[in-house]
């Protein structure tokens, strides 16, 4: 190797770092992709093998050495040179006035001007750069001592692991996950088995505080700075402070407003009460702090907060309803679910008529009974939950609930497995089950089969026309025009969506079939794995183990699913019908996974077959963005019922505009 190669390796390594950092930033920070997701992991593809090949020229400050990392046995203590303080609160618009007032008096002027921020409600931590270079980050511990999570921080893209300027600085923040994928999390722990998290706060918390990188650079963190710990900076107002942090191109959150005295702060407090339910992430009150840096020294801090500083916090929105009746579900696994009826409520801007009770050890540890009043909120804002009973206003006619000892749906005994919180249905042709199955096989995540929803399988059984998920590629449209409520027309388009579906790759169809724990992410990894289902039908308990990220729970619930009778009758049903087993490889799947990507959504109005937030896990799935609000980057609003005044704002700006229907299409590409 000439030294003139390597000279010519190590220009092209720095240009590439420049222009890969350059795309992380405006991608993870500014929301505005210049270029497509191939296009960038071409661009790392050549860092890694330049690399690779000269090791002479790797560089801790890489940004492919950003994923990875060995995991730690604990994390090492950090000590914060400056207090990590907590914020006094005010609850009212009176506390808001007597913290102005306090101010004034300590300061002797008549008028402050404060910047007020949202709070974020996530998890402080503080970001410790050296001449510009990202040196080591912490979580807030005590205030006063840390955790080191170094390792996690530098997983999160939004982080530049090197600044625009050699300066060096505590960078102050919180972490977050939005709620789109927050619940996406969940979904994925829910089919693996897993506990799922309560909120995006403990999701976040709990991920920064994964001890191992690889899992930590899996979850979707987000980072806001809004101050600073020690520094040498010569800016005299946090507002100075915050643009400041954005030209150092950290992640600072935009919606920050200066306000002089008490009446304006009020104001920005108030436009925000209902506002911040659009905002894609949880927050849970405004930071109000005094602009002027040389206000805030004299000021000062007691030794739990500063002086110059307060936190509004909105009432927790929670309320008392009754639980009308108690039901239960039968799930496709035979896992009985009681669900609670409720007295409708208004719950963040929405009518809440049911929460899932989970099962019975959650019944009796919050000892529901039907009749109660309950009082309940959204976890995450958007999971109704109940919290607990009221129990001064019981009557004594509430009429406490058993679970059933016989399935709803077939009559059959249910029982509890060792080690499991359900109480289940085991029989296998259960009814229940059977209708679940056909509508988890059709949905859009699964098979995607439109037009085949909960009502007409349901039907389709009822009327013995299918009993398992491969009965359905033998329906002709005759049969169907016959049924309650379906035109020729449905008919045909039914057995047009059925017989499409066959060409599905393999992953949809793994996914599809239902195996207990197998969730989206295993189905894909099984699929790109074994490349056919026949391969995965025979494989081994110790082979599926061996793929990463494959435990033993879903390795064996496998095993079991492929030796059942049942399983061979309905593969053997979908092969003669000419169903996909397999899977195509490589550029196939980063076109699905990918194809919004720099794209941003933005939505206005009730969608008819989407919740909000399901609508933005499924742009977000496929690498687009959504914003809550519109300007010249958005480029598709999408419209439901009703829509507010962004439709107007689109249409001065020229955004596309796009129904649901038009929507689906988009995203189905
Ligand atoms: S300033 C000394 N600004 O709220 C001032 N905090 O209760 C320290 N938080 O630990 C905080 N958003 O985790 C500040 N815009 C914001 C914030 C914010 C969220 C959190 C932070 C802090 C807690 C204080």
């Amino acid at each position: 190797m000439s030294s003139s190669d390597l000279e010519k390796a190590r220009e092209r390594v720095t240009l590439l770092r420049r222009e890969i950092d350059e795309h992380n930033y405006r991608y993870h920070v500014l929301d505005q992709p210049l270029i497509d997701d191939q296009s960038f992991d071409q661009l790392m593809r050549e860092l890694q093998e330049l690399e690779q090949k000269y090791p002479e020229l790797q560089d801790p400050d890489s940004p492919t050495m950003r994923v990875g990392g060995e995991p730690l046995p604990a994390f090492e203590p950090l000590e914060h040179k400056v207090p990590m303080l907590g914020l006094d609160n005010a609850f009212n618009e009176q506390e808001l006035h007597d913290f102005d007032g306090r101010v004034r008096r300590l300061t002797g002027l008549d008028r402050i001007e404060y910047l007020c921020e949202l709070k974020m409600d996530g998890l402080a931590v503080s970001l410790q750069y050296e001449n510009g270079i990202f040196m080591r980050g912490a979580t807030r511990g005590d205030g006063y001592t840390g955790e080191d999570i170094t390792q996690n921080l530098r997983t999160i893209r939004q982080i530049p692991l090197q600044l625009p300027e050699p300066v060096t600085l505590e960078a102050r923040g919180e972490i977050y996950i939005n709620r789109a994928a927050f619940l996406q999390l969940n979904r994925q722990r829910e089919e693996q088995g897993l506990p799922v998290f309560a909120n995006p706060r403990n999701a976040a918390a709990g991920s920064v505080r994964q001890l191992d990188p690889r899992l930590a650079a899996a979850r979707p963190l987000r980072i806001f700075l809004y101050g600073l710990g020690e520094h040498n900076l010569d800016q005299n107002s946090q507002a100075g402070l915050l643009a400041y942090l954005d030209q150092l191109r950290l992640p600072v959150n935009p919606n920050y407003a200066l306000c002089t005295g008490p009446d304006q702060v009020w104001e920005y407090c108030l436009k925000w009460q209902d506002k911040r339910h659009d905002l894609p992430y949880e927050t849970d009150g405004i930071v109000i702090k005094v602009n002027r840096l040389e206000l805030q020294k004299n000021l000062g801090s007691t030794a739990r907060s500063p002086r110059w500083a307060i936190a509004f916090k909105y009432p927790p929105e929670e309320k008392a309803t009754r639980v009308l009746d108690i039901r239960v579900n039968v799930g496709r696994t035979g896992a009985i679910t009681p669900v609670a009826i409720l007295e409708p409520v208004t719950l963040s801007g929405t009518t809440v008529q049911r929460a899932s009770l989970h099962n019975e050890d959650f019944i009796a540890e919050k000892g529901v009974r039907i009749g109660d009043t309950v009082s309940v909120h959204k976890a995450g804002e958007i999971i109704p939950e109940i919290l607990g009973v009221i129990k001064d206003k019981r009557t004594g006619d509430e009429k406490e609930f058993q679970m059933p000892r016989k399935c709803p749906s077939c009559s059959s005994d249910t029982f509890r497995l060792s080690g499991e919180a359900a109480r289940r249905c085991l029989n296998p042709s259960c009814p229940a089950q059977l209708v679940e199955k056909l509508i988890h096989f059709a949905s859009r995540r699964a098979m995607d089969i439109e037009g085949l929803g909960p009502a007409l399988a349901e039907m389709l059984y009822r009327e013995g026309l299918v009993e398992d998920v491969g009965d359905l590629y033998y329906l002709r449209s005759e049969q169907l025009t016959g049924l309650e409520r379906i035109a020729e027309k449905s008919a045909s388009n039914l057995v047009a969506a059925i017989e499409k579906s066959k060409g599905n790759p393999l992953r949809r169809l793994i996914f599809g079939l239902g195996i207990n724990f197998v969730g989206e992410k295993a189905a894909r990894l099984f699929a790109e794995k074994f490349g056919h289902l026949d391969r995965l039908r025979t494989a081994e308990e110790e082979k599926l183990i061996s793929i990463p990220e494959i435990g033993p729970k879903i390795a064996e619930a496998v095993v079991n699913f492929f030796r059942m009778p049942e399983t061979g009758t309905v593969l053997e049903k979908l092969e003669q019908a000419g169903v996909n087993f397999t899977e195509p490889v490589g550029p196939d799947r980063e076109e699905e996974s990918a194809h919004l990507a720099g794209k941003t959504f933005v939505f206005s109005g009730i969608l008819e077959d989407y919740k909000r937030e399901e609508a933005a896990a499924l742009v977000e799935a496929r690498g687009g963005k959504v914003s809550s609000s519109i300007s010249k980057k958005t480029d598709y609003l999408v419209v439901g019922k009703e829509p507010g005044s962004k439709l107007d704002k689109a249409r001065d700006l020229g955004v596309e505009i796009l129904s649901e229907d038009r929507f689906k299409e988009v995203v189905r590409q």
